[in-house]
């Protein structure tokens, strides 16, 4: 008798998966062992129980079980790209950085993303859209960590995490509630000019690409002679701004901003922004009708100069190594560039580094997407994680012992100084006004995006349960532009004479805290 079919289709199965095992790497455990079986778990014979000495389905359990590390606290749903930066000169006479040399190229990453809502929510929600960078310059990182809208909600960290309470979902309900975030901001005031933005279509960029990014806080730029000015940076989006409407965006679906980085940029479409700075001299501070450092206002009307372009061209190999566990903070910065007094910029320096230290350890600068592409050489060590090899002896500083590992202050990278002659105090910042820009925003805005801006605001502030938050808020869109609140006020059913009423009392303590 010759085989039957069965059997010899069953020889061949062998054959092949035997041909298969000898050109694929074979598996190992992470201690590199190899492994037998990976497929059924050591039991005690066909009906008893798994058993504990099956090493390999234990640890594979436990490895998995430990996968996620903590969302960020805000920012959390994003994505990343690589790329380059191309310094044309024309920052060099104000900085010594090393990366504003004409000519000189420089690797980046960049993280987007979008603030409120969590990790693995739909990204067409509105929201402002984070944009960090980290340029890998020759003298170190320098992350430039912004948004695409230009100014802020608030002017003073320590209104941070009570205004990401107030947007985050209810610790009652769990759900985002507009009587909560508005309860917030009908108390600052200050808030007026970026919900204006937000509630635009800016809220509902159409891509990633077609929005500007920000660094909305004012830095201060030191030259080689430790000259000082102030600085704005604009990155300028090469493939123009475009948005959608609330319906186009929740339409493109709930990944689209991400699918569209890695349909273009992940298929070799590259993507630029031109990097643009606004310059302020210290002297100049002063004749400003704002505070410039002031993060709820732009330096509106300030020409701006073009410094470079960046251009993104690759998105990471892996999501979680390159997007996730990447760390950018406002404190990382290079020779050249420093901190201005910018109050919420002066709390952001500290706020980022110490998340970064709880989301990922304390040797979270040594992971590859955030370690300098510069030589590092400290006496930091140790600590969880810690997986650069340490070499030399000499982890203290000063030391002679230059064959043992010495490394030694450098004086022409020393911090500039400034002068201070004060009173510590508590107390808010001088020329506050809340209202004018915000005016000035709308009145530049063309009427269909006056529309669009009265549309989706109203729709949200129709969702306030609490009539004299709504009334407050109305009015001081109002005390921005009458046109503005008599609009909102209609489209939210308010009484007018009540909202400027309110307006009007707004607008009087303003001038009292001006005086
Ligand atoms: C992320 C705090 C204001 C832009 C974060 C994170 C924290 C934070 C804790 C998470 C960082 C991480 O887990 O790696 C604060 C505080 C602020 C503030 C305390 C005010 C005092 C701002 C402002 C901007 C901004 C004004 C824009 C100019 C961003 C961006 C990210 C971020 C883009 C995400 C970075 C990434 O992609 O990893 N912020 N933030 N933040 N913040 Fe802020």
């Amino acid at each position: 008798h010759s085989p039957s079919a069965a059997i010899l289709a069953a020889a061949a199965l062998i054959a092949a998966g035997a041909a298969q095992a000898a050109e694929t790497p074979r598996q190992t455990q992470d201690s590199g062992a190899p492994v037998g079986d990976n497929q059924n778990s050591k039991t005690a014979g066909e009906w008893g129980g798994v058993m504990l000495e099956d090493f390999h389905l234990i640890e594979k359990l436990a490895r998995f079980d430990r996968e996620r590390i903590p969302e960020r606290v805000v920012h959390a749903r994003g994505t990343g790209a690589e790329g380059e930066f191309v310094s044309n000169g024309e920052l060099d006479r104000f900085t010594k950085a090393a990366l504003f040399k004409a000519g000189v190229k420089t690797p980046v990453f960049v993280r987007f993303s979008k603030v409120i809502h969590p990790n693995g929510s739909p990204e067409f929600l509105r929201d402002p859209h984070g944009f960090a960078t980290k340029f890998y310059s020759t003298e170190g990182n320098w992350d430039l960590v912004g948004n695409n809208l230009p100014v802020f909600f608030i002017r003073d960290a320590m209104k941070f995490p009570d205004m990401v309470h107030s947007l985050k979902p209810s610790p009652v309900t769990n759900k985002q509630d507009p009587t909560r975030f508005f309860d917030f901001f009908s108390h600052q005031p200050e808030s007026t000019h970026m919900i204006t933005q937000l509630y635009t279509d800016l809220g509902t960029p159409q891509s990633y690409r077609t929005m500007d990014g920000n660094g909305v806080h004012a830095l201060k730029l030191v030259d080689e002679d430790g000259k000082v000015v102030f600085v704005k940076f604009h990155w300028k989006s090469q493939q123009g701004i475009r948005n959608y409407t609330p319906e186009q965006a929740e339409k493109a679906g709930f990944n689209y901003l991400t699918d569209d980085l890695y349909a273009t940029i992940g298929k070799g479409q590259a993507a630029k922004w031109d990097l643009y700075a606004k310059i302020l001299k210290p002297e100049d501070v002063a004749k400003l009708s704002y505070n410039p450092f002031d993060a709820t206002k732009d330096w509106y009307d300030m020409p701006e100069i073009k410094v470079g372009t960046m251009t993104l061209n690759k998105v990471p190999e892996n999501f979680f190594q390159s997007t996730e566990m990447s760390a950018f903070s406002p404190g990382v910065m290079v020779p050249g560039i420093e901190p201005s007094p910018d109050r919420l910029l002066q709390g952001r320096l500290f706020s980022y580094a110490d998340t970064q230290r709880h989301r990922l350890g304390p040797n979270y600068q040594q992971l590859a997407v955030n370690a300098p592409r510069s030589p590092v050489a400290n006496g930091a060590q140790d600590g969880a994680m810690n997986t650069v090899p340490r070499v030399g002896d000499v982890n203290y500083q000063p030391s002679r012992r230059r064959d043992a590992g010495a490394y030694a202050d450098t004086a022409a990278y020393k911090l500039s100084p400034y002068e201070v002659s004060t009173t510590i105090q508590q107390k808010a910042i001088g020329k506050q006004e809340p209202f004018i820009q915000a005016g000035l925003f709308w009145n530049r805005l063309p009427e269909d995006q006056k529309a669009a801006l009265i549309r989706n605001l109203s729709a949200d502030l129709n969702g306030v349960t609490v009539p004299e938050i709504k009334e407050i808020m109305v009015s001081h869109f109002y005390a921005a532009d009458p046109d503005y609140g008599t609009r909102l006020a209609t489209a939210t059913k308010l009484d007018l004479a009540a909202v400027k009423a309110r307006a009007a009392k707004a607008l009087e303590a303003v001038k009292l805290a001006a005086n």
